[in-house]
Order: C-alpha cells, then structure tokens, then sequence
C-alpha cells in the first residue's frame, strides 16, 4: 500500500479528515487526554466518551459538554433508548460547537443495553431507525451524524443495521466486529466488516485492536474500510496515534521515558484544572501506561497509585521527574 493512500483525507458529510482518529472511551479519552493526543495530532478527529441524550438535555453534568478549543475537531457521541431529550440535546451539542455527532450503538455494558440502548439497538432495528432520522431531522445539514456499531448484539447482523443506518441518513459508520457477549477481547470479525463496506455507500471506519501501523495495513487488506480508530492504544499514551500516523510515512516516531513522564504529570495537571479535587484519583487509571518504560515500573506504580491525596500524588510524581530530568519549565 502505498504511502499516499495513508495521508489521503476521508469525507464525512461536510468533514474532510484524516483516515486515522481516536475511538470514543468513556472515562479515558476525557479532555485533558484529548488536549494531550493535540500535542501530536493536529487534525485528526477526536470524540468524546458516550452521554445519554438526557443527561445532555438535562445538564446533569456541567463537564460534558466542556472542551478547550484545541480540541476541535472534537465529535460527540450520544446514547439514546428513546426520542424523547433528542431534540434539546442535539441543539447543546451544535451550540457548544461539537463538528460530528455519533450514536452508540456499539457499547456491550448491561447497565448500557439493559435500557434498550448501546449495543441492544442493533436487535431493534425499527428503533434505531426511527432514533437516527429524528437525529437527522434536528441536525439537517449542520453537522454529519453517524453512529457506531458492533458485530451485532448476539446476532451478527451488521451488514443489516448498516444498511439501515445508511437509508436512514448517516454519513460514516464506525464498527467495532465483536458482538455484546464477546465485550473487548475475542476475535475481530474481518469477514463481516468486509461485507459491511461493501454493502454501504457512505465511508466506514474499523475500530479494534488498530494499536501500530501494520495491524491498520492488516486491517485494509482484509476489509477495505476507509479509516481506522486508535482505541486502547491511547490510554497513558497520548503520542501513539502520531507514531501509527509517522508509521504510515515510512518514518520511525518514538516517545522516550523522559517524554513520557513529562506527560504524565501534564495529564495530571490538566486533570486538576478539568475535574478539580477528584482529578488525581481519576489520572490514576492512565498512570501506569506513562510509567512502563521507568526503572522499578512495579515499584513506582505502587508508589504512586498508593497516594492518597493530590499533594502526596504532586510530590511523588515530582519526585520521578527528577530523577529522569524531566524539565519542569516545560509545564
Ligand atoms: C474502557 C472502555 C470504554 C469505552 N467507551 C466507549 C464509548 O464511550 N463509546 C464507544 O463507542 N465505544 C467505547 N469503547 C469501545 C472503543 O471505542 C473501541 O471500539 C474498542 O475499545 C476497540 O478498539 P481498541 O482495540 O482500539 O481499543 C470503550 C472501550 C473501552 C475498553
């Protein structure tokens, strides 16, 4: 393959954008992670992690719908069991300026499908058609709506809700090939997302695994998607969709541990500032991936996932810096 195939843009709706692009995790690919993925990926698409539609139309939380501009071009993702909230969340979103909208349709959780939505959808295709053209009905030509799927809930039915996705009016279907019960780990389903891509018209995006630059060439050659998301890879690593992208040149990218501890103590910063007191605890989850490559790893994850106020966290985290000379002016 080619390397312009791979810095060739792709078309969604009105977006014109990268091939490659971070996956939605919720309670990972937060703001502060997006701010950080920024440093290294000018314009590749980012999402948020999924919402309910009421909880947008309700406010529940003001964060939500918090970004910092640098984030852009930012997508949001919604779930959805009902029509009711469609109408007031999808005006939030489109005020606050998101440039894409996504419907889940992917995720496996039971407290998610056990309403009706996230991956449940996809056994009820007469509702997540009537949910995507009330959702296209609202947005019109403002901004390009997709959704995400799976492989099917227990069914494998994918080519089905794809092409009923598309008549309803999406632009881009995103798909991760497992099904609900097969959650994160089994077999990625190529087959499938080959006849997926082949029986719509409008671009779709693998997602799965897609964690260097030859699993995404693996990826072409067996499916022929048009893009791919970067999920897990990202988690404590904000660099590694930059790396798949240099890959994909023909060029070596390569963050060391000095680079890498720098940026564990900016997420834990940005944390602070995003969701104040609780924002160290939170950086927890990401501390780990930063800190694989450092002497004594499993000693300093201790150290540090033990620390039970910020302060500690600060000077622990201080404290490794130092010793690999990460420069504090830098923050
Ligand atoms: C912790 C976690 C949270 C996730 N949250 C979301 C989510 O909010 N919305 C969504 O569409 N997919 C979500 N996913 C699925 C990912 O977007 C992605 O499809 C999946 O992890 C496979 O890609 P990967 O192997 O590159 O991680 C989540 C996955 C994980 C592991």
């Amino acid at each position: 393959m080619n390397k312009e195939f791979w810095s060739e843009k792709i078309t969604i709706g009105n977006l014109v954008i990268p091939r490659f692009m971070a996956a939605p995790l919720d309670g990972v690919t937060d703001s502060p992670l997006r701010q950080l993925i920024r440093d290294f990926c000018k314009e590749e698409l980012l999402m948020t992690e999924m919402r309910h539609v009421s909880h947008v139309a309700n406010d529940k939380l003001k964060r939500t719908l918090k970004y910092k501009e640098v984030e852009q071009p930012l997508a949001f993702q919604f779930s959805a069991n009902r029509l009711e909230w469609i109408e007031q969340s999808v005006e939030k979103v489109i005020e606050n300026g998101f440039k894409l909208i996504n419907l889940n349709s992917g995720c496996p959780s039971r407290t998610v499908t056990g309403s009706g939505s996230g991956s449940a959808l996809m056994a009820n295709i007469p509702l997540l058609e009537k949910l995507l053209k009330e959702f296209n009905r609202i947005i019109g030509d403002r901004v390009p709506m997709t959704i995400k799927i799976r492989a099917g809930y227990k069914e494998r039915n994918a080519v089905d809700v794809a092409k009923a996705a598309e008549a309803a009016g999406v632009s881009c279907i995103m798909i991760h090939p497992r099904t609900q019960p097969e959650g994160f780990v089994s077999r990625l389903d190529f087959e499938l997302t080959k006849q997926v891509k082949e029986a719509v018209k409008v671009p779709v995006i693998f997602s799965g695994n897609v964690n260097n630059f030859s699993r995404a060439e693996k990826t072409y050659e067996l499916t022929g998607v048009d893009g791919f998301m970067i999920g897990r890879a990202l988690w404590g690593a904000p660099w590694k969709m930059r790396e798949i992208v240099e890959n994909s040149q023909g060029k070596e990218f390569s963050v060391d541990t000095t680079t890498a501890l720098d940026y564990a103590r900016r997420h834990f910063y940005l944390n602070k500032d995003f969701y104040g007191n609780s924002g160290f605890s939170i950086f927890k989850k990401q501390l780990p991936q930063y800190i694989r490559s450092v002497e004594n790893a499993a000693m300093w994850r201790k150290t540090l996932l033990t620390t039970q106020t910020e302060e500690e966290m600060r000077l622990k985290l201080d404290q490794l810096c130092h010793e690999y000379k990460v420069d504090s002016n830098a923050l």
